[in-house]
């Protein structure tokens, strides 16, 4: 029988626990297969078998779980640098480039993961493409506020030979704008089309006045451990 996906993210979450140290200051992700490994980290500093753990938490969600399980906390202004973070990702390709905000939270995701020494990504194998931004999915944008239809215009436009179509994200209960834990909003676009070079892509996103961050994580995960039908494969940048 295959497994359930939840059992597979479990997997993935407590394989990636395996790294943590006692005296590790470690970030911890957001969503339902990082959420996995934020309980078994408090698991185990309850159990006294992981001690002086620091946790940075990507989201007010999580900051809230971890506080739940135990996990002392602090943030990034108190660690400038973390030993390890933990997280999920929405897409993950060969070369271990991810998308990740379809949660909502790719800003603190990005800033804590890029602070952090090794960056282990948990998956289950439903999340690996051939090429980021392809599979027909969002790929998020973190955007303010303010003029957000010009943004979303601009974007578009930027991707035009991609037919992309920029769309603002609702929450899905109840049709309101989703806002960001940084009051910010999301723009999700859709590609029919390959956007290229990801760098480039991600950087000219970046030039357009109004956008925070987007969702390509490139060249930044360290380890990305996948689960499957068939095991555990724990894949090295
Ligand atoms: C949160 O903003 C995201 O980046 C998540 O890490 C990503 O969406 C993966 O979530 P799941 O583990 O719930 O699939």
């Amino acid at each position: 029988l295959p497994m359930a996906q939840d059992d597979l993210k479990k997997i993935a979450a407590y394989k990636a626990v395996e790294f943590v140290e006692s005296g590790m200051v470690v970030g911890l992700g957001t969503g339902s297969t990082a959420k996995h490994a934020v309980d078994r980290i408090g698991e185990l500093v309850q159990q006294g078998i992981l001690t002086d753990i620091i946790g940075i938490p990507t989201s007010t969600k999580t900051h809230e779980q971890a506080l739940s399980v135990n996990i002392p906390l602090s943030d990034l202004d108190a660690h400038p640098v973390l030993d390890l973070a933990i997280d999920g990702a929405d897409e993950v390709d060969p070369d271990l480039n991810l998308v990740k905000g379809r949660g909502g939270s790719l800003l603190r995701e990005k800033m804590i993961e890029f602070a952090s020494k090794k960056f282990v990504v948990i998956v289950d194998e439903s999340k690996l493409v051939d090429h980021i931004g392809g599979s027909g999915l969002a790929m998020p944008v973190e955007i303010v506020p303010f003029c957000w239809k010009f943004t979303a215009k601009r974007l578009e436009l930027l991707f035009e030979e991609a037919d992309c179509v920029a769309k603002l994200r609702t929450c899905e209960k109840t049709g309101e704008v989703f806002v960001t834990d940084n009051s910010n909003y999301t723009i999700d676009l859709y590609f029919k089309k390959s956007i290229g070079d990801l760098k480039a892509a991600g950087d000219a996103i970046l030039r357009l006045p109004g956008v925070v961050e987007h969702g390509m994580f490139v060249d930044m995960a360290t380890t990305v451990i996948v689960a499957g039908d068939n095991g555990v494969t724990v894949k090295n940048k």
